[in-house]
């Protein structure tokens, strides 16, 4: 184990979410092409997952790549895949050794079947494990997680197993890519950037927002740590009245 040890004004959230940006710019002022930034963007995945889970945090959700992002040039998408690839592979020994659950939230749809079968396989290694859930957000969109919800909410209203008027908060969640995550109590988004960029619409309802301006390639503990501890002095309300 490295890295310090939690202090009394780190506050570990349940659950964390992570908009994973600025792989790009960081390459770009360092000289080198995007893809390096992507690549080095891996070293800082393993430093914030294994310090969330020695931390103790319960889930946490990373923003891989985005519905909009199959926009990208074709060279990009495809040098992501392969990373993606080399990861799922890579760092088994270190998501056993923490005891970590990989989950995936997003549309299989669109994915190569060598990245699907890596990804399954990665799942099903770690499926045992009972520390953190990792949920990487691969081909995920916030709004078409919705409009997949909506689509089977609907085929059990008409095929006859539901009322419309039984279709609660609790319906829409069970139909969510991983209905058993807790919502996030942090989201955090590097390299300076304030929006969601439609990321987990439904679950970041009452998230505290923590923006870091370092881009994701040189957010480390130290920045995960500065996250925790701004999260502790937030006051949650959650609509009431303290
Ligand atoms: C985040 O970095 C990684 C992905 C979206 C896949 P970017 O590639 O968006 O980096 P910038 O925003 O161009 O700097
Ligand atoms: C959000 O970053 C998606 C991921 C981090 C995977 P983007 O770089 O794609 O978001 P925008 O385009 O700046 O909103
Ligand atoms: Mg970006």
């Amino acid at each position: 184990m490295t890295g310090p040890r939690p202090n009394d004004d780190l506050v570990v959230p349940r659950s964390v979410a992570v908009i994973m940006d600025g792989n790009g710019r960081w390459a770009k002022r360092a000289g080198f092409e995007r893809i390096r930034g992507h690549e080095k963007g891996i070293d800082a995945v393993r430093t914030t997952v294994t310090e969330c889970a020695r931390l103790g945090v319960e889930a946490l959700v990373l923003y891989a790549f985005s519905e909009e992002n199959w926009q990208r040039p074709q060279r990009e998408i495809s040098l992501l895949f392969q990373l993606l690839k080399r990861f799922l592979v890579a760092e088994r020994d270190t998501l056993m050794q923490n005891r970590v659950r990989l989950l995936h939230a997003g549309r299989r749809a669109r994915l190569q079947p060598d990245v699907l079968a890596l990804l399954d396989e990665t799942i099903a290694l770690t499926a045992g494990n009972r520390g953190m859930a990792l949920s990487l957000a691969i081909s995920y969109g916030g709004r078409q997680e919705l409009v997949d919800a909506m689509q089977r909410i609907a085929a059990e209203v008409e095929a006859g197993r539901l009322s419309p008027a039984a279709v609660t908060e609790t319906t829409i969640r069970a139909h969510l890519y991983q209905p058993g995550l807790p919502d996030p109590d942090l989201l955090i988004r590097t390299a300076g950037e304030q929006r969601i960029s439609n990321f987990l619409l439904w679950q970041v309802s009452y998230a505290e927002i923590h923006v870091s301006d370092v881009c994701w390639p040189d957010f480390g503990a130290e920045q995960l740590h500065a996250a925790f501890r701004d999260y502790g002095r937030r006051v949650r309300k959650f609509g009431k009245v303290p």
